[in-house]
């Protein structure tokens, strides 16, 4: 089974996922100990759709970051290179329409989506730059981004703790709920190795979005950053 390196070649993580793509959503409900929802929650507020809105969901997996879009009436497109994790989608939710594509060569033209979100991908993408520049280029002028990614925790002690978790705990957790142990090594490293919320509110004004803020969850282990599409 494989398992990414801190490269992120492209056809390494993305075979990664094949291979995780049928427990995805449970293992990441059991070692998130259930916090996804709230963050998914929190994404859908950040962006805040309305109905008939056009919204890209970027490196969407098995379309579950997507669900909270399609339910506030948006048409959503879950879009991931990924086919395992896009087949085990298609499965789940026949009614979206799951898209294959690269993150940093989008299949789509100039400014048709109104809305553009990525979700705990944008760090296993191999040119962040890159994607952060294409999701510009497909997202209408005066549209919005929403990145949820994991980050770094604010207060020092509770740092530790979490380093402490991602290194020590989480992989033995992943031997017993995850069909690649592996790829939680991968996920531990890949956070840690992640640039803190400041920086990446750098990168994204560097690619050209504008109204740069981000906003912490569960103490900084994830972060939300938004913009805009000056
Ligand atoms: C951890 S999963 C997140 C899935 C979903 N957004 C969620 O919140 O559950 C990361 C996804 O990003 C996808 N991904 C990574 N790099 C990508 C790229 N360059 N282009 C498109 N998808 C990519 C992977 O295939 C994987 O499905």
């Amino acid at each position: 089974m494989t398992r990414a390196s801190l490269e992120k070649q492209p056809k390494d993580v993305a075979a990664m996922f094949d291979g995780v793509a049928e427990k995805y959503d449970l293992t990441n409900d059991v070692l998130s100990l259930g916090q996804t929802r709230l963050w998914r929650r929190a994404v859908g507020q950040a962006l805040d759709v309305r109905p008939g809105e056009r919204v890209l969901d970027l490196g969407a997996g098995t379309a579950t970051s997507s669900l909270p879009f399609a339910a506030a009436g948006a048409e959503v497109v879950p879009c991931d290179f990924s086919l395992g994790m896009l087949r085990e989608g298609k499965k789940r939710h026949p009614e979206l329409p799951l898209t294959a594509g690269d993150a940093t060569r989008l299949p789509f033209a100039d400014g048709v989506f109104d809305a553009v979100t990525i979700s705990f991908a944008l760090r296993n993408v191999q040119d962040t730059d890159a994607a952060l520049r294409e999701m510009r280029r497909v997202t209408r002028p005066g549209g919005r981004l929403v990145i949820c990614e994991f980050s770094h925790p604010t207060y020092r002690p509770f740092r530790t703790v979490y380093t402490e978790y991602l290194m020590r705990a989480l992989p033995p957790v992943a031997t017993k709920v995850s069909s690649n142990p592996d790829a939680y090594v991968y996920l531990a490293e890949s956070i840690r190795a992640w640039p803190d919320q400041q920086a990446l509110g750098r990168r994204l004004k560097d690619a050209g979005w504008v109204r740069v803020a981000w906003r912490n969850l569960t103490g900084g282990i994830v972060a939300l950053h938004r913009g805009t599409n000056p």
